[in-house]
């Protein structure tokens, strides 16, 4: 949720942890700060509510000076955002300087404790009593700063992704997690720490990602040290990472958004890639090979997943119930979590995540784990808390999605599922040939027709233009495309904070048309397949209402054509395949809005990419 960078080594500190910051204001934008020992052995934090770039402004013309520092972008959880919540936070004496992504449940307890002894706070945060819990515990047991951590990570309940400074070491920085993720990268004489890879990625490509439960020791002058709480040297496991930098910059496009909405050709390929054999003939997917038995056997499916993974959660339980025969569940993470959920020997549960990190889908899968689930993940970050998490799954391979609107992961998620369907049906011996054939070929024909569809953008923004106005949205679907008017519908709300619904498009008349008048234009997905003349009914319900209809057509469509009010046509595809497609057009009417409202569409209001909280 919120984004933390550190720096400890032979260069200046300040401007690798800004650049840090800025490649990690996705994950929060309310507040930002920076903790840096300076040349002379000063502690100087400082820290304003706004973006990185009001944080710049704040600490120009002050001492940058320090070749160690750490720092934070915040997404606020408790307290405000204001100047005095945002991080570093710092011990009462200005020794121990400490950023925090997640949550301490208990800080209420510590806090009062702490106050009874004379402590004050600045802040409402659970950070600062964090904070001045590990400043006191040193004190008292007169222990080094790693000791003071430990001892303080052992006592409180929560989330955390921490990382320590303290004035009087210089070449120190003391970092630990649970729950929240935290990676370490090795350079030459210097340590890179960040949140997720992007920051560092430019600069290392050693990394460790460190473990729930485990502080490290990154001292400037020694290797790595890794400790768990109750003190046991852990073993260090260096991963390679693969990121390119040019996939975290925009490239020309004027938002990240627009950038990987662009990206998708290219971002199907790459999923598919590698997972189809030369021939173009079979799809190969180890991790479902590796697990025969498991999907071969399973008596049923439950996807666990939030938002827009959610979507594709929805599309999963269409696909897997269509091609493979096999009962499927579509659960909200957080409601799973906190329900007690049967599952049976023979349950495979999905669990479907672009960050890999968020808190709900990861305590979904701990608790399925715990009723003895095979836990399989469909994640994009490599190496993330949920690919780690699970027994074995399948990576997107879409490369690093900055804007907080999930676009590319989208698809790249659909994708998988699509490749996991058709395995798992051959293996079942539940598609015909010719069927399997056809998903195959207009498979590794997608990245042409999303092509197709993308280059009719300048209409899709025509259309935008027309109905930037309205203040309401209805998104209709069927079959596969009812989850993609839902995905619709959310792309609209996030990034241009117009009110939209997605239903399935005969549910409306239980309720929803109500809703209909000359002012609420409705969208609707009514490509060819086996509810197409059912969807033309609602849209003559919707007509006749005097709503304005936006369609989805396929390209020759000649009914729906006459009766809509503007049409938008994607290429005939089979039906399991039409969500890749149409989702394209409802991302970039989404985007086109939003930038008609002026809306920041990369880091739109209240939200953060990763939601490591619950
Ligand atoms: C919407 C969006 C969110 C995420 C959700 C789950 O565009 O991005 O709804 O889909 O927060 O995040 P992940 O997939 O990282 O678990």
């Amino acid at each position: 949720m919120c984004g933390i960078v550190g720096y400890v080594g032979d260069k200046n500190a300040y401007p690798i942890l800004i650049k840090g910051l800025h490649r990690l204001e996705y994950r929060g934008y309310d507040s930002a700060g920076v903790a840096m020992i300076s040349d002379e052995g000063r502690l100087n934090v400082y820290k304003t509510k706004g973006k990185v770039s009001a944080l710049e402004h704040y600490a120009e013309n002050k001492d940058i000076s320090g070749t160690i520092g750490i720092a934070h972008t915040r997404w606020a959880t408790h307290g405000e955002p204001n100047d005095l919540n945002a991080h570093p936070h710092y011990s009462e004496n200005g020794s121990i300087a400490l950023i925090h992504n997640g949550i301490i449940e208990n800080y209420g307890v510590i806090k009062t404790m702490l106050s009874e002894k004379g402590y004050t706070f600045r802040s409402d945060t659970d950070t600062e009593v964090l904070v001045q819990f590990i400043a006191y515990l040193r004190a008292e047991n007169h222990c080094t700063l790693f000791e003071a951590v430990q001892a303080a990570l052992n006592q409180v309940i929560g989330a955390y992704a921490i990382a320590v400074l303290d004035k009087d070491n210089r070449d120190e920085i003391i970092a630990a997690r649970k729950s929240s993720p935290l990676v370490v990268g090795i350079g030459e004489g210097e340590y890179f720490l960040a949140s997720d890879a992007t920051p560092i990625c430019e600069y290392v490509k050693d990394v460790v990602y460190l473990n729930d439960g485990e502080i490290a020791i990154i001292n400037r002058h020694k290797p790595l040290k890794v400790y768990n709480l109750n003190n046991i040297e852990s073993k260090i496991d260096i991963r390679k990472i693969e990121m390119n930098i040019s996939e975290l910059e925009k490239g020309g496009y004027p938002h990240f958004m627009l950038k990987e909405i662009f990206e998708q050709p290219r971002t199907i390929t790459d999923c598919i890639r590698g997972r189809i054999n030369l021939e173009g003939t079979n799809v190969i997917l180890s991790g479902i090979l590796d697990n025969k038995d498991k999907f071969l056997n399973a008596r049923r499916i439950i996807f666990v997943a939030c938002g827009t993974s959610w979507h594709a959660g929805l599309i999963g339980e269409y696909l897997f119930e269509d091609l493979c025969g096999i009962e499927v569940k579509v659960e909200y993470a957080s409601e799973f979590r906190y329900r007690n959920p049967v599952i049976q020997p023979g349950d495979v549960v999905i669990a479907i995540s672009q960050s890999g990190e968020t808190a709900d889908t990861l305590a979904a899968i701990e608790l399925a784990k715990s009723k003895g689930a095979f836990v399989y993940g469909i994640c994009n970050v490599v190496g993330s808390s949920i690919a780690r998490a699970t027994h074995s799954g399948t990576y997107i391979h879409v490369g690093p999605e900055i804007g907080v609107a999930s676009t590319k992961a989208f698809t790249g998620q659909v994708t998988v599922l699509v490749m996991m369907a058709m395995v798992i049906a051959e293996m079942k011996g539940r598609i015909s040939k010719d069927k399997y054939e056809a998903v195959l070929r207009e498979l590794l024909a997608m990245p042409e027709s999303i092509k197709h569809i993308l280059a009719q953008h300048e209409h899709i923004k025509d259309i935008a233009a027309i109905f930037t106005y309205a203040r309401n949205f209805l998104y209709l679907g069927r079959g596969y495309n009812y989850p993609t008017a839902m995905e619709g519908a959310l792309k609209l709300k996030e990034i241009s904070y117009i009110h939209a619904e997605g239903c399935p498009a005969a549910e409306m008349k239980h309720g929803t048309i109500a809703l209909i008048d000359n002012e609420m234009p409705t969208i609707v997905i009514a490509t060819n397949g086996s509810v197409y003349e059912k969807t033309i009914s609602n849209i003559q319900e919707i007509k006749a209402r005097g709503g304005k209809v936006i369609a989805v057509v396929n390209e020759g469509d000649e009914i729906v054509s006459k009766m809509a009010d503007y049409c938008i046509c994607v290429p005939s595809v089979e039906e399991c395949l039409t969500p890749l497609l149409s989702s394209i057009p409802l991302q970039l009417f989404a985007y086109y809005i939003a930038v008609n409202k002026g809306r920041n569409v990369d880091q739109p209001r209240n939200l953060a990419k990763s939601v490591t909280v619950e």
